[in-house]
């Protein structure tokens, strides 16, 4: 059976893209047939940092409407990524067609990640299967964890399921501000916590080079939150190793 995730957060520019790139070629490393979803309509971004911009002619509303799914969907020059860059124009995405393409999607791909925009406009969640979750991205900036909080209470009343990743984490920072430890942020956004991501220039040159290298910590970060996505027990590691 597939799985399906969604990107979220209420503050802009945590890193959602990147995290849903990053978890895209960690399950495709895994042996998984992955398929993108760039939600983000008028603002598209995935086929830059995947590298498929300049072939880009369909997209997400093309696939709405055809019986089959992976006619449209771009393959990614990572073996068994795919993606569905968003539609240029914004409103196109209906809460009906949505639910249809999922049932559609579902039965060729093992995961489907989409990629939302940031926002409080949960209108199109409601649409996604019942199994979805809501993968709540957060800097450990305080302003984006009270963020995160709010959304997940949010994710919670319409009876979604919510996890955090934490993006952009650096030690010296962490230690500047004085938490000892990832427990305050986890208890100030009271979501599960599912991972860590690290501050690096690897994450931040997607948009250059497509992949990322998969002896660094960065690719080790999204393996290890795919696995824990694919419900194997992987602990989390020692903040000094992140
Ligand atoms: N872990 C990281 N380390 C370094 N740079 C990062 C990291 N995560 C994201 N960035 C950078 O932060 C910027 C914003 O990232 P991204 O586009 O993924 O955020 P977003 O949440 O999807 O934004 P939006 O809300 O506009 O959709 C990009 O320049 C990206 O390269
Ligand atoms: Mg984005």
């Amino acid at each position: 059976m597939s799985k399906i995730f969604a990107t979220t957060s209420g503050k802009g520019g945590v890193g959602k893209s990147s995290v849903a790139t990053g978890l895209g070629l960690a399950f495709a490393s895994l042996g998984n047939q992955v398929l993108l979803v760039d939600m983000d309509e008028g603002l598209r971004c995935l086929d830059l940092l995947l590298g498929v911009d300049g072939e880009v002619v369909l997209d997400l509303s093309d696939a709405l409407g055809t019986p089959n799914v992976s006619d449209i969907a771009y393959p990614c020059k990572t073996e068994g990524l795919y993606l569905l860059p968003s539609p240029s124009k914004y409103g196109l995405v209906t809460k009906e067609a949505l639910e249809e393409f999922c049932n559609k999607a579902k039965k060729i791909y093992d995961i489907i990640i989409f990629d939302f925009p940031a926002g409080i406009d949960f209108t199109l969640y409601e649409a996604l299967p019942k199994e979805t979750v809501f993968l709540c991205v957060a800097t450990p900036d305080p302003v984006s964890v009270r963020d995160a909080s709010f959304v997940g209470a949010k994710l919670f009343e319409l009876g979604l399921t919510a996890r955090l990743i934490i993006n952009r984490f650096n030690i010296k920072t962490h230690f500047k501000r004085k938490q000892k430890n990832i427990d305050g942020i986890i208890d100030a956004s009271s979501i599960r916590l599912l991972g860590i991501v690290p501050e690096s220039d690897e994450i931040n040159l997607l948009s250059l080079r497509h992949r990322l290298k998969k002896n660094k910590k960065p690719f080790k970060a999204f393996v290890r939150i795919a696995n824990r996505l694919l419900d194997k027990n992987i602990p989390l590691q020692k903040l000094k190793k992140i």
